[in-house]
């Protein structure tokens, strides 16, 4: 969603500024702009609607030269898509930046309009005015950020910087992140550590509920009562080719073709396939705590709900005595919800900053029951607030439709199942034919992608046309069917729905015509017979039908993709793999934009 850049420091903020805007992009917005201070404190602001490129026309006719300035990239919540929406905002002495959504500025607005005229319909024009009608003769603006902020109710990242204190900018958050890199004589600020990348490794991450003045030589850290906190250093992970497209079209081809080694990374140091055995480090769990877990709930969006989905179906193969639950992050943190104390949460987040799964773990927590993070970024906001947990590894992901975070998240979940199944009186010689397939697993995804990249892209230009999809799949690979619908329709806008292939008969057969086609994944196990079933009652109605499949026997279908595999047990994860090819194929044929589909963002952090 929205992301925040800042600089202070020796350089040209404006190239400073519209580079880091560009790492953020892949977050998804609709806007962008930039306000800067030159060096006789007179300020700049540069505003467009639409990509960076359209930012960089405007400063390429009026170029800004000073050396501290604040960027941003907007996804509308307030108002609509205009320049006047887009930030930074400009309210007397007051430029700013915002992320998150101000709950109360309506409120605030009516007090407000006594002395000022808003130019646009945003909350964060109003928090701009409320900022500076506190920004009195005797107050600093860091006096004048904490007073305002304290009659806030909502979420915020902001950074703001005044023509009457140049030099510095005040930074400060509340449920949206924020991150200070100090560099040497430079101090940069970012709403996503990969925009600084490139620039220092030194950093603060703010905190809720902190705020902070940011001059060149550093920041001070200061709670909303201005007490000055001791701030903690730390690295920031990753490196500038981990965030390039690394010669592929796209990032979100690039994130499909490099499973193997992102998959390599998750399994690192947690898989003993002599012994059989698998560890996570993570949970931090004592032996008493494993063995006295008997209720698991996985809560996720998106991606991260149907890998949570999956593991839940591998969890209960493995671990006799559990109950698991999957949940929907949005619907939960509502929900009357009662969770026994023998219950741990898994709060599976990629970005790890998304709004209503962090909403889950704050309600969790307050019920007393002890939450994982199956998080990607490191240093996030969900990795920062759970008891324990572990990094998938994944690496940076840049495209809007996450890939190789689902199978990481998949990965680290089983990891995390293979140990309780020791605690639990699971089957010893389950967990080592798990343990052995995950061995094998990032060498089998490359040769499944490798030797099926052109089928699928074949296969992607024969259905471009159609309007409609459903994927179909039974137990481990229903979670898949879902996955691969969802994969379609948020890159190619081909409306598709995953569905139980036990489920056709209740309803979805009825749609059943020469505007749909459907994709069966099936799995070479003791449910075949029954996954075919489907099959055969869907084509019995004409319609358009494409197996994936890791069986051998005969199957009739319009097209059939079979892969030859040792992995049988995971084989839902590789015939992933191939949904994702083909969505990917797909989009690029109807020429989307594929790693910024329209209205996604990446990382949700509003309701
Ligand atoms: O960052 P998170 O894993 O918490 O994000 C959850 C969903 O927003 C995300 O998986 C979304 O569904 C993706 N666009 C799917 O490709």
């Amino acid at each position: 969603m929205c992301g925040i850049v800042g600089y202070v420091g020796k350089k040209v903020a404006q190239d400073v500024l519209v580079g880091g805007l560009r790492r953020l992009e892949y977050r998804g917005y609709d806007s962008a702009g930039i306000a800067t201070l030159d060096d006789n404190n007179d300020a700049h602001l540069a505003r467009a609607v639409g990509k960076i490129s359209s930012l960089s026309a405007v400063l390429e006719k009026e170029p800004q030269t000073g050396h501290l300035g604040i960027g941003h990239t907007r996804w509308a919540t307030h108002g609509g898509v205009t320049e006047t929406n887009a930030h930074p905002h400009h309210v007397g002495n007051v430029y700013l930046v915002h992320n998150g959504i101000i709950e109360n500025y309506k409120e605030l607005k009516a007090e407000l309009q006594k002395t000022y005229t808003f130019a646009s319909d945003t909350d964060t024009e109003v928090l701009a005015a409320l900022i500076d009608s506190n920004y009195t003769k005797d107050s600093s603006l860091k006096d004048a950020v904490a007073k305002a902020l304290k009659r806030v109710r909502g979420t915020y990242g902001i950074a703001v910087f005044s023509p009457k204190e140049p030099g510095t900018i005040v930074v400060a958050r509340l449920g949206s992140p924020l991150i200070i890199g100090l560099g040497k004589d430079e101090t940069l600020i970012a709403s996503d550590a990969s925009a600084l990348l490139g620039y220092t490794r030194e950093a603060i991450y703010l905190n809720d509920g902190e705020l902070a003045v940011c001059t060149k030589d550093g920041a001070e850290v200061y709670s909303l009562e201005l007490k000055h906190l001791n701030s903690k250093k730390e690295t920031i992970e990753g490196d500038l080719a981990q965030i390039q497209k690394g010669g592929y079209d796209h990032f979100l081809l690039k994130e499909i073709m490099e499973q193997a080694t992102t998959l390599h990374n998750t399994l690192y140091g947690r898989i003993d396939p002599k012994a059989g055995k698998m560890h996570l480090g993570g949970p931090n769990l004592t032996e008493k705590e494993m063995r006295d877990i008997h209720h698991v709930v996985i809560v996720g969006c998106g991606t991260a709900y149907y890998a949570g989905l999956l593991a839940s179906y591998y969890m209960e193969q493995l671990v006799p005595d559990l109950t698991t639950e999957v949940v929907i992050a949005s619907e939960y943190r509502y929900r009357s919800f009662h969770l026994p104390k023998d219950s741990v949460a898994l709060i599976v987040s990629q970005s790890g900053e998304t709004a209503d799964t962090l909403a889950c773990l704050r309600e969790i927590k307050k019920r007393g029951v002890k939450t994982l993070g199956i998080v990607n970024v490191v240093g996030s906001t969900i990795a920062r607030e759970v008891d324990g947990g572990t990094y998938v590894h994944a690496g940076p992901e840049i495209s809007v439709a996450s890939t190789k975070a689902f199978t990481a998240q998949v990965v680290a979940m089983l990891l995390f199942a293979g140990m309780l199944a020791e605690y639990h009186g699971g089957d010893p010689k389950l967990v080592a034919e798990f343990t052995r397939e995950l061995a094998i697993l990032p060498e089998e995804i490359e040769k499944t992608l490798n030797a099926n990249r052109e089928t699928m892209e074949k296969l992607a230009k024969k259905y471009a046309e159609y309007d409609h999809a459903l994927y179909l799949g039974r137990d481990t690979a229903f979670p898949i069917a879902l996955e691969g619908a969802l994969k379609l329709k948020e890159i190619s806008y081909i409306h598709s729905e995953g569905y139980a292939s036990g489920e056709l008969k209740h309803g979805p057969i009825a749609l059943i015509d020469n505007r749909f086609f459907e994709v069966f994944t099936i799995l070479d196990n003791w449910l075949f017979d029954k996954a075919c079933g489907g099959l055969h009652e869907v084509r019995a109605r004409g319609g358009k039908t494409i197996v994936l499949t890791n069986s051998k026997a005969d199957i009739e279908a319009d097209d059939i993709v079979r892969i030859e595999s040792k992995i049988e047990l995971l084989a839902p994860i590789l015939l992933n793999t191939l949904q994702q090819l083909f969505a990917y194929y797909v989009a690029v044929d109807r020429g989307n934009d594929v790693d910024q589909p329209r209205n996604l963002a990446k990382s949700v952090t509003v309701e």
